[in-house]
């Protein structure tokens, strides 16, 4: 685990429960005990056709691990619920901008609950608007897949999106870590770590590897060495 700052230059990998075992999920975060962040989708079958868990369950898996939680809310009214779960102990909180009402306030609070803030788009939803927005934010979530499901297909086509973020980071405009979500694994992570990603979301690609915790490290290996060779 790493208790890293944005701008470092170390991949994080963040493996998503969604795919793991509901019923074992303190075994599956510790099946993932070398991840840096431990990836929890919260989804309210309203902002997505999905339906996932909520708060009790972060309460309890933050009891249950060291690993710190990214909770991704997937919810509508954001700004309702996101400082709840800065306070249920998650160490960062990103929900979408196309969900929230006032963004920049909900993030003060995220912040002033603990946790990191964090903002993501879909992958239609440009981000040129959002730049000095972003100003207010830890984290942004690039969604590389539409949200609501593991399991599909890595869209390169946001990758300018990163690529965006990134100079603006590098610039020194914006401190933050640049997340990526949906279908990575260890080739699309290459594509992703070169326009510019540090944090790599992987549900599938890790808890449907037979060894979970090696996912991870291959992840992490073929990340960093993208980002090296950038
Ligand atoms: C999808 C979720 C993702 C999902 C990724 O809406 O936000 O975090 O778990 O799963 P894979 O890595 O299988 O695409
Ligand atoms: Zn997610």
């Amino acid at each position: 685990m790493t208790t890293a700052e944005p701008g470092h230059a170390e991949p994080m990998i963040a493996p998503s429960i969604l795919s793991a075992d509901f019923a074992r999920l303190a075994d599956e975060a510790d099946a993932v005990g070398n991840a840096d962040w431990l990836h929890v989708d919260v989804m309210d079958a309203h902002f997505v056709p999905n339906l996932t868990l909520g708060l009790p369950v972060v309460k309890s898996l933050h009891r249950a691990t060291d690993l710190p939680l990214d909770c991704h809310l997937m919810i509508d009214d954001p700004d309702r619920w996101a400082p709840d779960y800065a306070q249920a102990g998650a160490a960062n909180v990103t929900f979408h901008v196309e969900a929230a009402r006032d963004a920049a306030a909900t993030a003060r609070a995220i912040r002033a609950a603990g946790a990191l803030a964090g903002l993501s788009v879909k992958p239609a939803t440009p981000l040129e608007p959002y730049l000095e927005l972003l100003r207010e934010f830890d984290t942004l979530l690039v969604m590389t897949v539409e949200p609501g499901f593991g399991g599909q297909r890595f869209m390169a086509d946001v990758l300018p999106k990163v690529r965006l973020a990134r100079d603006h980071v590098r610039s020194g405009h914006l401190r933050l870590f640049v997340e990526v979500d949906g279908g990575i694994d260890e080739d699309t992570i290459v594509a992703a770590a070169e326009a510019g990603a540090d944090v790599f979301v992987a549900g599938s690609a890790v808890y449907d590897a037979g060894e979970p915790g090696r996912a991870v490290d291959a992840l992490r290996a073929v990340a960093r060495r993208a980002m090296r060779a950038h």
